[in-house]
């Protein structure tokens, strides 16, 4: 399976405005030719996933609405903590796959959403990986935010980083930081493609091949 995450970040490395902010407000800042570039992305994955945080602070629909094309499966890892019961992704009459550890508190029993376990407290993402995998998922979109991108780039399960670089600022330290802590070695990464699309620069990621890595450490 080729794992992409794909991420708009302020010029000060923020995934949002401002704490608790919605990272929508930062589609105020771009045209709707980088929306349908996005949602032509969003067409060309067979699933997309973002964490519990970002369904409890932004209400995604995670569809594929300014594009021609099939929107992908929705697949939310959650944690400890529920998810509000008027979520979008709930209630739409979509498919949404949900992922919970075993001590997860809640059930959901909407006709639309199945449920799967993996994991205790937290979602085992090896785990489900192979999961997908056998389900027929080839590729998967990884929208955010920041505790699920960290923990992707912890377990080394990124292929390809896509980055929004969005022309603003945030100027608020405590907003989400692109990776929550996480450390990730720059020298393996390079960029592949940068482009503008609507006066937004868009870079594409890739690891560098091994004997660059080395000349580079
Ligand atoms: N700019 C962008 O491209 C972009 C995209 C998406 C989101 N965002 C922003 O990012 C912020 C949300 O980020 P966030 O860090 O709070 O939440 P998040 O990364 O969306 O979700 C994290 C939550 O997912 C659950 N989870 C289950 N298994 C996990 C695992 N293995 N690793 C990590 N998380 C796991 C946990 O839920 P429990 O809390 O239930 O334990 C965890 O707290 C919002 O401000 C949103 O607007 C920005």
């Amino acid at each position: 399976m080729i794992i992409t995450t794909f991420s708009e970040l302020t010029i000060d490395g923020k995934l949002s405005l401002g704490t608790g902010r919605s990272s929508k407000d930062l589609f105020a800042f771009y045209g709707p030719e980088l929306g349908r570039w996005f949602h032509q992305q969003r067409a060309a994955h067979d699933a997309i996933m973002v964490g519990a945080g970002t369904v409890r602070a932004d209400n995604p629909q995670l569809t594929v609405r300014n594009a021609p094309g099939k929107s992908p499966l929705r697949v939310i890892p959650l944690g400890m903590t529920s998810l509000p019961r008027e979520s979008t992704i709930l209630n739409d009459g979509l498919r949404t796959l949900l992922i919970v550890p075993s001590h997860h508190p809640q059930t959901y029993d909407n006709p639309e959403t199945e449920t799967i376990t993996c994991g205790t407290t937290a979602v085992d993402l090896r785990e489900l990986m192979q999961i997908l995998s056998r389900r027929g998922i080839e590729s998967l979109m990884v929208e955010g935010g920041s505790r699920l991108l960290h923990s992707f780039f912890r377990e080394n399960l990124v292929d390809r980083i896509v980055i929004k670089h969005i022309p603003v600022l945030s100027g608020d330290p405590s907003a989400p930081n692109y990776l929550q802590g996480a450390k990730m070695a720059l020298s393996e990464w390079q960029v592949d493609t940068w482009h503008c699309i609507g006066g937004v620069c868009v870079a594409t990621y890739v690891r560098k091949r091994s004997e660059e890595t080395a000349v580079a450490a």
